[in-house]
């Protein structure tokens, strides 16, 4: 599966978060080789652990950014973020059961949730954030 390259069209412009999501993006290419080179189960559920504790430090971040300038769309962020953390717990607990074949859909659903979340719902902070004077 190919790779997430990112590139300045899903800068939010704010660097810490930037920063935070080329991490996250880091991680998920990393499984996404595993993918590729079908690595045994322990492994991926470790690196989901991983990928886990980051995304939730990331969200933390996010979300007191949302209620320090008071953004709108915080409930809607914030469901969206447990939505993942959720799903990204019962891949792991997957992993660790099934040992072996580890879905391929689990590494579509990294890959677009994280596209389409950056470039879809981050995206209209950017605007709201930059006219705070938050970059
Ligand atoms: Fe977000």
């Amino acid at each position: 599966m190919e790779k997430i390259l990112w590139d300045e069209g899903f800068s939010v412009g704010v660097q810490v978060l930037d920063a935070q999501h080329k991490q996250i993006i880091t991680i998920i290419n990393t499984l996404l080789e595993m993918n590729d080179t079908q690595s045994g189960s322990e492994i991926v559920s470790e690196t989901l652990t991983k990928m886990n504790q980051y995304a939730a430090e990331h969200f933390n971040k996010e979300e007191q950014y949302m209620l320090d300038y008071g953004y709108p769309e915080y409930p809607l962020q914030k469901k969206q973020h447990q939505e993942f953390k959720r799903k990204i717990v019962d891949f792991c607990m997957g992993a660790m059961v099934h040992k072996t074949n580890v879905p391929g859909e689990m590494f579509t659903y990294l890959k677009s949730w994280w596209t389409n979340h950056i470039l879809q719902e981050d995206m209209k902070y950017k605007k709201f954030f930059n006219e705070k004077g938050l970059k």
